[in-house]
């Protein structure tokens, strides 16, 4: 059998909830509940196939968009999972990094988010790492204020602002940059996720929608993963 080697970090972008739900005939608000619980799913054989890290895609800074009524729906989802998400991870040795401007979100959410960071903190298996109000230009333009705020203390001179300075001032500090980045539905754009850390991802655009990405998606996704070739700029054969 042939010898598959995981992703150090897998990211998915979540998407088709809205049109799994058409096809249903069901509200939108029922695709995100069925892809809240496929994700519960996915996130449990993250674990057991020992992924180092795992991201999701769940709300960006354009989502708050949508309809009043859809954006409800998605915020009382995560006033439903979020805290049942702390529990099963304080039993998986499973540490959550939200990643996005967590200020955005109603007061009551905020205190779920930061108590489910600063609770599976001490873990150390499974990084997941959530996209909630996640764009990665206003993570960018987070990070640019960061820097801009040591130059201005004198901290810092401008020509000496490295790419690994960057990365350490992005939301993602410390987090690998992701080996493979999956959407699923088809949709073949990244719609503002990772934009510095997807330099060298590898990009898979599987036509499953997100509620019924199943096992052995992920495995098809694993595999495909094995047959790219990687070069990082380099030439073939070289180090
Ligand atoms: C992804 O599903 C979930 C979010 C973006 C919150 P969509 O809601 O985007 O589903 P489609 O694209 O309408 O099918
Ligand atoms: C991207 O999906 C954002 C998330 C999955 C959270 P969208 O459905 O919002 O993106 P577009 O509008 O199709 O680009
Ligand atoms: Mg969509």
């Amino acid at each position: 059998m042939e010898e598959l080697v995981n992703p150090r970090h897998i990211a998915v972008i979540l998407d088709g909830n809205g049109r799994w739900a058409k096809k249903k005939g069901v509200p939108r608000a029922i695709g995100h509940k069925e892809g809240c619980e496929t994700l519960k799913h996915i996130l449990d054989t993250c674990y057991y196939k020992k992924i180092e890290f795992f991201s999701v895609y769940a709300f960006s800074t354009e989502n708050w968009k949508r309809s009043s009524g859809e954006v409800a729906a998605l915020i009382q989802l995560m006033r439903y999972y979020l805290p049942r998400l702390e529990k099963r991870s304080m039993e998986r040795n499973t540490k959550v990094r939200i990643i996005g401007d967590i200020s955005g979100f109603p007061s009551d959410v905020q205190k779920i988010m930061h108590h489910l960071i600063e609770t599976t903190s001490v873990n150390t298996g499974l990084t997941f790492i959530m996209g909630l109000n996640y764009g990665g230009r206003d993570e960018l333009r987070r990070a640019v204020v960061k820097l801009a705020e040591k130059v201005k203390a004198g901290e810092l001179e401008p020509e000496n602002i490295t790419e690994a300075m960057i990365s350490a001032s992005l939301d993602t500090a410390g987090i690998p940059d992701p080996d493979v980045i999956i959407r699923t539905s088809g949709e073949m754009r990244l719609s503002n996720f990772m934009t510095w850390q997807s330099a060298y991802s590898e990009l898979e655009f599987p036509t499953v929608l997100w509620p019924d990405f199943s096992d052995d998606d992920l495995d098809e996704a694993i595999r495909i993963f094995n047959g790219r070739e990687r070069r990082f700029g380099g030439r073939k054969g070289e180090e």
